[in-house]
């Protein structure tokens, strides 16, 4: 039987557009979908799964013959703080059960996505280095920087060759992210086109590091076809693109749509924004497998409102 791939968590803000991007690649016969929600839209075989049912996991990689897992099912950090229990059990959970696989040959290569909520109050803000302190404030990031430790730990003890990056905010017009601080860059888009303004949850001068869904997909893929003698970082590796604040963000949609209105009112994110860096150093990203960005805010800004307008655009028949 054919080797093939499973992306667990397909149905969310990375793995729908991950998804789509494998089967162009490999075909639609090389890959697997796998989400909690039954029926994520994809052309290749689609299987319902929890991530903490280990069994259900392991049934689903022999039927296909799975031998790499993107896992990308996870409570994000707004989500987190209002279930701690769960959100530890599910993001953790998930991990083991993937590196135990690795472990037992029963699969060969894994992605795991860590994220900048590994870093917390005491992290140099700005610039904020591979290797630092990490005091993460979040339960997210907690789970996050102990997978990242475990990821590591499999490497060295078991050759369990698992890659990670830690994401900044990730925008894309594609799909909703949920639960998520970095969320608003996302909404702030789809509500300027359908009412002209929105309600911010963070403060206008909140930087936080961000990046364009489709550099965010080519870093990951990218990572995963690079030579595992070049992949020498095993915990995860800083990755960055662009940075800005809420203000900076609506002053650049304001280019395309003159009269758009923000206005602000902050919740419990603001703190969780503020835990985390401005921006990041993601060198070593950039040497050892030539990480670059291509989009700018700018760019990225445009794309952004081309493609909503064209997605919600009834279409016309000539
Ligand atoms: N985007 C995520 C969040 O905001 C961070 O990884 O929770």
């Amino acid at each position: 039987m054919k080797n093939r791939i499973l992306v667990i968590g397909a149905g969310g803000q990375i793995g729908s557009e991950l998804i789509m991007e494998l089967c162009r690649i490999f075909g639609n016969d090389s890959v697997v979908a796998a989400d909690i929600k039954p029926g994520a839209g994809t052309d290749c075989p689609f299987e319902t799964l929890d991530v903490m049912n280990g069994k259900a996991m392991l049934d689903i990689i022999k039927k296909y013959n799975i031998r790499e897992v993107y896992l990308l099912a996870a409570l994000l950090s707004a989500t987190a703080e209002k279930f701690p229990d769960k959100a530890w059990q599910l993001n953790m959970e998930g991990l083991f059960h993937v590196l135990n696989l690795a472990k037992e040959k029963i699969i060969d290569k894994i992605f795991w996505p860590s994220s900048i909520a590994v870093f917390g109050f005491n992290t140099p803000k700005q610039n904020t280095p591979q290797f630092t302190v990490m005091e993460p404030s979040t339960v997210y990031g907690i789970s996050k920087q102990a997978g990242e430790r475990w990821c590591e730990y499999y490497y060295r003890r078991y050759n369990v060759d698992v890659r990670s990056l830690r994401y900044p905010g990730l925008i894309g017009y594609r799909s909703a992210p949920g639960g998520g601080t970095t969320d608003y860059a996302v909404h702030i888009f789809h509500e300027a086109i359908a009412k002209g303004s929105y309600e911010c949850f963070l403060k206008e001068d909140t930087v936080l590091p961000m990046m364009y869904m489709e550099d965010a997909i080519r870093a990951t893929l990218t990572l995963m076809q690079e030579d595992a003698g070049r992949v020498k970082i095993r915990s995860a590796y800083n990755l960055a693109a662009i940075s800005f604040s809420p203000r900076q963000i609506a002053d650049e949609i304001k280019k395309h749509i003159p009269g758009f209105k923000i206005t602000y009112k902050t919740d419990s994110r603001q703190e969780i924004a503020e835990s985390w860096p401005q921006s990041i150093d993601d060198s070593y990203a950039r040497e050892h497998w030539g990480w670059k960005h291509k989009y700018d805010l700018k760019a990225m800004t445009a794309d952004m409102l081309t493609n909503i307008k064209a997605l919600h655009s009834p279409v016309t028949v000539k």
